[in-house]
């Protein structure tokens, strides 16, 4: 490879990475905040990092299908759909192999991993140039709005990281999808990114014992409280648009839900920064991505946990 400047911060990120320390990327989602997925002590970092429970597992991001195939096993059903979704906003939750690599913290007690493999070209060439799998969270505190920008992890994180990759906004904006299976049966655990649509028929997981964010019934709460289907203002509130009408900041004034998903926390930030007490939250339709986008919405809505 050619070493253009370019080059230069992710062969230092992945030099951070392979002595065990902590990098912030961006992926085609949300930035995540990286460990090399086979180091205990690195993955550790990154629970005390985040203040992430102990019971909730990460996401290791792989290369290539071929990496995965190494760490987990896949079902038919499974390795059709990473051959269909990957590089992309899909994850995978599937059973460690018996001579899994990875670090057992990732997993947090659970006999399997959460996989995916990024499209974003920064985070595929943080990974190649490791060589190793990267465990990534969202790079924010647990429970808070996730980041899509280099300066919310930044702001964030700030010091906590060893060093943040800058790949501009996230083009997505929204968490990927996360896949378990029950029965051999693709169940859905986190609408994301890939909308239900886009895939094959989702059950819901009969399981309440799969440990997930979606059961932390807060999160990705800014500090002001939030109040959604919106069609006004109250004292105090600052209004959260989508689609023609008077906002304080608008999601999509065409009412696109890719625009929305792009947008969704850094407005929420935003609003949160201009110091309203409240912030108002107008409809969006719930099909397509808008299950994803009312899911982050209910989630950041909820009461807190403290
Ligand atoms: O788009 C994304 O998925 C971003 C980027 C950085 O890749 N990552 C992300 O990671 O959102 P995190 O840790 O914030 O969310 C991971 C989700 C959680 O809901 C977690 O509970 C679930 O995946 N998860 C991870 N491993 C699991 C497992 N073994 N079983 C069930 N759920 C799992
Ligand atoms: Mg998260």
């Amino acid at each position: 490879m050619v070493d253009t400047p370019s080059n230069l911060p992710v062969a230092e990120a992945a030099a951070i990475l392979r002595r065990g320390g902590l990098v912030a990327f961006p992926t085609e989602t949300v930035y995540g905040l990286g460990a090399d997925a086979t180091n205990g002590e690195a993955v550790a970092a990154v629970f005390a990092v985040k203040g992430r429970p102990r019971f909730n597992p990460l996401i290791v991001h792989v290369g290539s299908l071929h990496e995965a195939e190494g760490l987990v096993e896949f079902s038919a059903p499974a390795r059709a759909l990473a051959e269909r979704f990957w590089p992309g906003p899909l994850t995978l939750v599937l059973p460690r192999r018996a001579d899994c690599a990875l670090s057992l913290l990732v997993s947090a007690g659970l006999d399997t991993v959460a996989l995916r493999m990024p499209s974003h070209p920064l985070a595929l060439r943080l990974i190649a140039e490791t060589g190793r799998p990267i465990a990534a969270p969202s790079a924010n505190r647990s429970g808070r709005v996730s980041p899509t920008t280099a300066a919310h992890v930044r702001e964030e994180l700030g010091g906590d990281v060893d060093l943040v990759l800058d790949g501009g906004p996230t083009p997505l904006g929204i968490e990927s999808t996360v896949i378990g299976f029950e029965g051999g049966k693709p169940v859905l655990l986190r609408p994301g990114a890939v909308p239900r649509e886009a895939l094959p028929p989702l059950a819901m997981p009969s399981s309440t014992a799969i440990a997930s964010p979606g059961q932390l019934e807060s999160h990705y709460a800014p500090r002001a409280a939030l109040r959604l289907d919106a069609r006004e203002t109250r004292p105090g509130e600052a209004m959260l648009g989508f689609g023609p009408g008077r906002a304080d900041l608008n999601l999509s004034p065409r009412g696109d839900l890719r625009e929305v998903a792009a947008n969704l926390f850094a407005m929420l930030r935003a609003l949160d920064a201009s110091g309203a007490a409240a912030i108002a939250v107008a409809p969006i339709p719930d099909a397509g991505l808008g299950e994803a986008i009312n899911d982050r919405l209910r989630r950041a809505a909820a009461p807190r946990t403290p």
